[in-house]
């Protein structure tokens, strides 16, 4: 089952969470734990840090999961416009970058534009996507 995004604004920013394709790699609650932190019921308060300052953070997640929009400032694209990058990581999913086209096994297609993280250790409990399960299972590939 498709679960909803979540939508946390702040005056001059919007962050917005897909928990559909987050792999869990915890860059942001690294990055600014004022502003996200999973123990609370509103796990992130994007109005805790300067707008440039949440935006840099969100810009770093690996999964694409959590995006930014700032009024009157245009978004940026993470993967530089229309290359894609594809990388395996060490013990950890494919990751992917870049405008493409997903086809997923029920035939449905889900276009994609920045980074997502997809599985290949076979224990994720949202395929194709990374849930960061490989961490737990003790994935080594
Ligand atoms: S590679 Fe991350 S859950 Fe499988």
């Amino acid at each position: 089952m498709t679960k909803r995004v979540q939508v946390f604004k702040a005056p001059d920013i919007t962050v917005t969470f897909d928990p559909n394709v987050c792999s869990h790699s915890g860059e942001c609650l690294r990055g600014l734990p004022a502003v996200f932190d999973v123990s609370r019921t509103d796990w992130v308060r994007p109005n805790e840090a300067s707008a440039p300052e949440v935006a840099a953070v969100v810009a770093r997640c690996p999964s694409g999961a959590l995006q930014a929009v700032r009024p009157g400032v245009p978004p940026s694209r993470p993967c530089g416009g229309a290359e894609v990058t594809i990388r395996v990581e060490a013990h950890g999913p494919v990751r992917v970058n870049g405008p493409v086209m997903l086809e997923l096994l029920d035939g449905s297609r889900s276009e994609r534009d920045g980074p997502f993280a997809l599985c290949r250790c076979g224990h994720s409990g949202n395929p194709p996507y990374c849930d960061g399960s490989h961490g737990p299972a003790g994935f080594r590939g």
